[in-house]
């Protein structure tokens, strides 16, 4: 498959942008993220997805979006296939602590696409800090937000994010399932869970499934593995000495990034993370 320029979207009010606050997002690492991207590849993969700040911001002509989380690639799903019946079902939720309350408390069993994607962005936009945090069964169980006017439908972003994501495959699956999908001359960007900069700084709880030492090793073998054949790779993680002996042999930048969702507001301070790149072709 031949590859593309790179086509990033100018500034404007009509460009997408992520509608989900989420845990790890990297919208403000972007700008250091695309600098660092080859300027051709052929297709975008994020598997990773998350709140998707790095895919809003590049506009790649070519992707495949994917994450664990099944709510979320549902939500994704909707506003792809139909913005207007999502847009239409958040108009139902009302912004009250009970309401809030039910809504996180009812099974999402049965719930079709849409009605999922409605339930996601009301609890988002009104959940303490915009947190995702699920339990060990796989429940949303972040606490009511108390916001003062918590904008719930942003009707113009949510169209400009699904013309963003027409033709676009979002995919419900793990990283670890990517590998035949992915051609020499792709271009792969991995925004893990981090590894925790501290035994109580671990925030893992996207899914129920828990992201620690054994996926990160893993992951860096399907960094070799796919770098080997051919793919550009990038990956951001947190800068620890674990993550910087598993990439030691690879280009490893330190960035400073602010961390916006924490608790506690003397744990939002500036931070190091590190980006790391593999080239596409054999390392000698
Ligand atoms: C750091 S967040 C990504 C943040 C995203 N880049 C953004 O800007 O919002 C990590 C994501 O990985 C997902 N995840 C966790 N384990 C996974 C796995 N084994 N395979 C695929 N996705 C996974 C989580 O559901 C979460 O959305």
């Amino acid at each position: 498959m031949s590859a593309l320029p790179l086509r990033a979207y100018a500034p404007s009010d009509d460009a997408p942008r992520p509608f989900l606050k989420w845990a790890g997002g990297k919208a403000k690492l972007v700008p250091e993220i695309l600098a660092r991207f080859p300027r051709r590849f052929g297709t975008y993969h994020e598997p990773f997805l998350g709140g998707g700040a790095v895919f809003f911001a590049l506009g790649p002509r070519r992707a495949v979006l994917s994450d664990l989380n099944a709510e979320l690639i549902a939500t994704y799903s909707a506003i792809r296939d139909d913005v207007e019946a999502v847009i239409r079902a958040l108009a139902v939720h009302a912004v009250s602590e009970e309401h809030f309350y039910s809504v996180r408390a009812a099974s999402v069993a049965g719930l079709g696409n849409t009605a999922v994607a409605a339930r996601t962005i009301f609890l988002n936009r009104t959940c303490f800090n915009g947190l995702y945090r699920v339990n060990s069964k796989g429940q949303f169980n972040v606490p009511f937000g108390r916001y003062a006017n918590p904008k719930i439908c942003n009707a113009d972003n949510l169209r400009a994010v699904s013309r963003a994501l027409q033709g676009v495959p979002i995919r419900h699956e793990s990283v670890f399932t990517i590998t035949p999908r992915v051609a020499a001359g792709d271009l792969v960007y991995f925004d893990p869970p981090y590894d925790p900069v501290s035994a109580t700084s671990s925030f893992t709880a996207y899914a129920k499934t828990a992201f620690g030492k054994d996926e990160q090793v893993a992951l860096a073998a399907l960094c070799r593995e796919l770098s080997e054949r051919g793919a550009h790779v990038l990956l951001s993680n947190s800068d620890t000495p674990f993550i910087r002996e598993l990439y030691r042999d690879c280009e490893v930048d330190t960035v400073h990034c602010r961390r916006p969702i924490n608790a506690r507001a003397d744990r939002r301070g500036p931070v190091t993370e590190v980006l790391v790149r593999l080239p596409a072709g054999p390392r000698g």
